[in-house]
């Protein structure tokens, strides 16, 4: 495990071009895989969860050529095409895990056995395989409904119209792949809109994509084949978001990101930003992927203000709720994050590790069970804490360093590279110094 420290800085300036979106990089690497043509995608995340994704595509028969981080041309095996091996390492990745088992269902062949990493074991994965089983796919789980999982193809499957009773779009995105393959519509409903990267990507690979408003999605199956365009992939907003935070508290003139996705459903943390006081400049630039994108130019706010992350609107920024915590903590005021309790069966139990973290750091913070509350002094002591393994409890915990009196050491930092494996050298290149 490595211990890195954070010293403090006076201030951050400059400009950051974040690491392509990891959701989107996930999904182009299993529908290139799928597809009947030949896929260029153009910077595709460098990172461990999607090292796995393109491990498991290339298991899976897919030929792959080129490197993440720069480019990969992936020969795909059509929708029906796919000939997975006995046993897939899917490491921490759920998005790969629930995506994948969603395809393979749909595949000819044996069984495969998807395992991952201690923190992927503790997930919930019942509610892709109850849904899928419905549908008459042989799925089975561990006791307890946790990875690995048994999954087989070949079985003939029928529509489902499934009401998800936590937003999630990787569950979403599991049965509307699994959708492609069934007879009939499917649909899946949600409680509020989840990211719809899957959706956007399936109609450009020619699929017709049934919307019934903001919540209910569907395909109709079966579908014959897919045919993704090259596509490059966009800045990542849940990496760029480490950032806007920083600069929130310490840019002096101001921290530039450059070329993030501004999908509506994925930047939540830009209004929560700016109900605290935070001014975040977005210069629109054209599309990428299919998907709004843009500048973020962030500025040190004054005073910032504490604030209620309501229910509705966690899904859009449900990555970014740990980096709310933190501002928080500098906020005047409590600020309350409510109906998250989705945060706990992430990469770890994230209202349990955030609190401890936050806490550990000298600040006022409880839980909830659906979430936490932190009231605000002006300024963070600083200390010691754990990433318990997630990637954004370490990144998190070199944010609140840079801002802190004394520092932060942060334990198992090398986590970040789950997501995020340029992070260091990104933020020294701001102004930060690490340790
Ligand atoms: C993701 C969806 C989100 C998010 C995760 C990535 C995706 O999970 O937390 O990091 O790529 O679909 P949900 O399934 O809770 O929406």
């Amino acid at each position: 495990m490595t211990v890195v420290r954070i010293p403090p800085v006076p201030r951050l300036a400059g400009r950051v071009s974040v690491p392509p979106d990891k959701s989107i990089t996930h999904r182009a690497l299993l529908l290139g895989a799928l597809s009947d043509r030949t896929v260029t995608i153009e910077r595709p995340l460098e990172s461990d969860d999607t090292l796995a994704t393109l491990n498991a595509v290339e298991a899976c028969g897919a030929t792959v050529d080129g490197l993440l981080g720069r480019r990969v041309e992936m020969e795909g095996r059509g929708l029906r095409g796919l000939s997975p091996p006995p046993m897939i390492d899917c490491a921490n990745s759920g998005t790969l895990m629930r995506l994948l088992t969603g395809i393979l269902v749909g595949q000819p062949g044996e069984d495969v056995i998807l395992d991952g990493d201690e923190s992927l074991r503790r997930r919930p994965m019942g509610r892709i395989a109850a849904p899928l089983r419905a549908m008459g796919a042989h799925v089975v789980t561990a006791p307890g409904g946790t990875p690995p999982l048994a999954v087989s193809g070949g079985r003939p499957l029928a529509a489902l119209d499934h009401r998800l009773e936590v937003a999630s779009a990787q569950v979403k995105s599991c049965l509307l792949l699994a959708g492609l393959f069934a007879d009939g519509e499917t649909w899946v409903e949600e409680p509020a809109p989840s990211r719809d990267h899957t959706e956007r990507m399936l109609a450009a690979a020619g699929v017709a994509v049934l919307r019934d408003g903001e919540r209910r999605v569907g395909v109709r199956g079966p579908v014959a084949s897919l045919a993704l365009p090259d596509l490059e992939v966009p800045g990542d907003i849940s990496s760029a978001a480490f950032h806007l935070v920083a600069g929130a508290l310490l840019a002096d003139p101001e921290v530039r990101l450059a070329g993030v996705n501004l999908n509506p459903r994925r930047s939540g943390i830009l209004r929560v930003l700016e109900r605290m006081g935070v001014r975040v400049r977005v210069i629109p630039g054209p599309e990428v992927a299919g998907e709004p994108c843009g500048d973020l130019v962030v500025e040190r706010a004054g005073t910032l203000q504490a604030t209620e992350v309501a229910p509705e609107e966690v899904p859009s920024l449900i990555d970014e709720l740990p980096l709310v915590g933190l501002l928080g903590a500098f906020a005047a005021g409590t600020t309350v994050v409510r109906g998250a309790e989705e945060l706990r069966v992430k990469e770890s139990d994230r209202i349990a590790t955030v609190v401890a973290a936050l806490r550990a750091l000298g600040a006022r913070a409880e839980e909830r069970s659906d979430g936490f509350a932190v009231t605000g002094a002006r300024r963070l002591l600083g200390g010691g804490m754990e990433a318990h393994g997630d990637h954004r409890l370490a990144m998190l915990g070199a944010i609140a360093g840079l801002a802190s009196v004394e520092g932060v050491s942060v334990g198992g930092f090398e986590a970040a590279a789950v997501s995020y494996p340029g992070f260091a050298a990104d933020l020294a290149a701001l102004g930060a110094v690490g340790g």
